[in-house]
């Protein structure tokens, strides 16, 4: 892997290139030949289901849980895929400190009380398995929980000593794991990441509470103290224990580092789903916010593997049921970008209006579909957005979606789809179920905070292939580029509010800007070579490698190449090359910035893996230097 370095300000001006025997021995831009990340059983499509936390967070018990779990059933949902029953934090009673076993809270799950011996989570996943369900447990990646220093109040947290407070994983992976798995059947995990993020030596929480102090990893606000190795192998370790304890491979693995550790770019190495930000809450612009960053990574989930900006809070505060607008809005965003769909709802009283959304089909549908290809934001403004995804049969699914106060008109065209302009589309709504069809352009007249959402059938701009940044689930970026970290500022209010208005307010912290892109640069302007602006391709920085999985057996890899206009880094040179399994098929000659965009095509036929790799000649600079694949097609 390319290593990526983290820079203090003090060493910045210091780095230099590796000496050459070292870069070599580790050339990250070297074709792969294959598919580098693990091929997953689980998650082929987003993971959907209910969790506990956003409908009753610590104040859990077994009687809510498994009445979701019954309304799922009942309702119909479960048959729509929402299966997984997962109960979030405060489940626990203590680490048992003679043999480091948990102990279960058996005051509000009374099944996990077995006469005689230790308590067993067995009964309950064996009664949600005989409903057709599956189980999902949490815990921390650090020694102590989220709710122990959030949740004080709570009567549900764990008890005792310091130690048999300890019921996060640290020190206990592989015993933890086997107890979630082998012995109480669990079928799912969030890992939470509080344990190595606020239990800093000297602070309140663990003076007040006699915690064990854990000097962060994860350090909130700031990317270049978070020891982003270090948090990568511990989720590591976890996935090595998974794997050994589950050989059949039906497990989900959920990552929540709200973004941070740089994890929105190595999530998909690790996991099945890995939190782009912080915690959602009922309001707005909080939603938005969580949006945005999972949004603007349409390229870094596939089957196996998702971006998840968090549960969904339909039915709470501006998405209750006195808010549908608002509420489908939620449901149809969380659908078009392929996010995990986990209800956080007291679903025994849900009324129908809510039922209806989470309910929808067609929606649904849009969401589960087999392809796994992210919707890609094809208009962008802070007002209005365009969202269209391709489907497994060729259709696309387009989200219109109007951010805003006021009354929106949106236009969508033809060319939003990538179809022909001169043929009709044809468009069916997903919420009241018309159809309607236009050549070339239409108009849409949005209320505020709507979203209207369709799938869009007409002939394809492209007639004989397929544009790669309509199918990001089958490309993998290996190696962005990214050699320093950069923090994420387009995402919606970041400057947002945790506690109060007592200390500083929140800063994004979650890194990732300059990754790569579909039909936008790293940095979200408009692809452009030498002055000509290209409306698809991918964008991304040079010293990078994406993999793509030629699924339709296409015979011709096309492009146009050049660096990108928006480059910062003027005077480097990059060579464009593409490979096929392993093997150079093409390649540009150096090109730099102002240079028109030059054809650059190969022969793929029989190829399973096509690789794309951009390389520097030379390097004078350490600024990203942007470079754009334009129109890069597969035919
Ligand atoms: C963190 C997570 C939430 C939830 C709580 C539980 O805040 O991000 O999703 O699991 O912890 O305490």
């Amino acid at each position: 892997m390319f290593k990526r370095v983290l820079l203090s300000t003090v060493a910045a001006g210091l780095l230099i290139a590796a000496p050459p025997a070292l870069a070599q021995a580790q050339d990250p831009l070297a074709p792969a030949g294959r598919w580098t990340l693990p091929e997953r059983k689980q998650a082929r499509t987003p993971p959907m289901g209910w969790s506990s936390w956003n409908a009753f967070r610590t104040e859990v018990d077994e009687e809510k849980v498994i009445g979701a779990a019954q309304k799922l059933v009942d309702s119909g949902l479960a048959k729509l895929g929402y299966v997984y029953v997962n109960v979030d934090d405060g489940w626990w009673l203590k680490r048992r400190t003679t043999d480091g076993r948990l102990e279960i809270r058996t005051k509000i799950f009374p099944s996990a009380a077995v006469p005689g011996r230790d308590s067993s989570f067995r009964p309950f996943t064996d009664r949600l398995h005989a409903m057709g369900l599956k189980a999902g447990i949490y815990t921390d990646i650090g020694r102590n929980a989220c709710s122990q220093a959030y949740d004080l109040h709570s009567p549900n947290l764990p008890e005792g000593t310091t130690a048999e407070r300890e019921v996060g994983l640290y020190g206990h992976v592989d015993q933890d794991i086997g107890l979630y798995f082998r012995e109480w059947g669990f079928d799912y995990i969030k890992v939470d990441a509080c344990g190595i993020n606020v239990y800093a030596p000297g602070s309140a929480v663990v003076r007040d509470n006699g915690y064990r102090p854990f000097a962060p990893l994860i350090e909130q606000g700031s990317i270049n103290r978070t020891d982003i190795a270090g948090v990568r192998a511990l989720y590591e370790k976890v996935a090595q224990a998974l794997e050994k304890t589950n050989p059949d491979g039906d497990y989900v693995f959920s990552l929540c580092t709200w973004g941070s550790a740089d994890v929105r770019s190595w999530g998909k190495e690790v996991g099945n789903m890995w939190r782009t930000s912080a915690d959602i809450t009922p309001n707005w612009t909080r939603m938005l916010h969580n949006f945005d960053t999972a949004a603007t990574r349409e390229l870094y989930a596939k089957p196996g593997a998702w971006n998840d900006p968090d549960m969904l809070f339909i039915g709470h505060g501006d998405f209750d049921a006195n808010h549908l607008t608002e509420a489908r809005s939620h449901f149809a965003l969380w659908a078009i970008i392929n996010a995990p769909l986990l209800i956080g709802y007291d679903l025994r009283n849900a009324p129908q209006s809510l039922l209806d959304i989470w309910g929808n089909a067609d929606i649904v549908a849009v969401n589960q579909d087999p392809a796994g290809h992210q919707g890609v934001i094809a208009y962008d403004s802070d007002d209005v957005q365009i969202i269209v995804k391709t489907l497994a049969d060729g259709r696309k699914a387009v989200a219109l979606f109007n951010r805003g106060l006021a009354p929106a008109k949106i236009d969508l065209t033809a060319a939003h789809l990538k179809f022909a302009d001169s043929a009709p589309v044809r468009l069916r709504d997903l919420w009241d179920k018309s159809t309607t069809a236009f050549t070339g352009e239409k108009s849409f007249a949005l209320e505020p905070r709507q979203t209207l959402i369709f799938t869009a059938e007409g002939q394809r701009r492209l007639p004989d292939g397929i544009y790669l940044s309509e199918i990001p689930g089958d490309l993998n970026v290996a190696v962005d580029g990214a050699a320093t970290l950069e923090q994420d500022p387009m995402v919606h209010r970041m400057i947002g509010q945790w506690n109060g208005t007592r200390d500083t307010g929140e800063r994004p912290y979650y890194a990732g800007w300059g990754g790569a892109r579909a039909d936008a640069t790293p940095y979200g302007q408009t692809l452009q070579i030498a002055g000509r602006q290209f409306d698809t391709g991918i964008g991304i920085l040079a010293r990078s490698r994406v993999e793509i999985r030629n699924t339709g057996g296409h015979a011709r890899f096309e492009t146009l190449v050049g660096v990108d206009d928006s480059t910062r880094n003027l005077k480097d040179k990059v060579e464009f090359r593409v490979y096929g399994d392993g093997q150079l098929l093409a390649k540009s000659t150096p090109m730099g910035f102002g240079e028109a965009a030059r054809p650059l095509s190969a022969d793929v036929r029989g190829k399973k893996i096509i690789e794309i790799v951009t390389a520097t000649v030379g390097r004078t600079s350490d600024l990203p230097l942007v470079v754009t694949w334009a129109n890069a097609a597969l035919r």
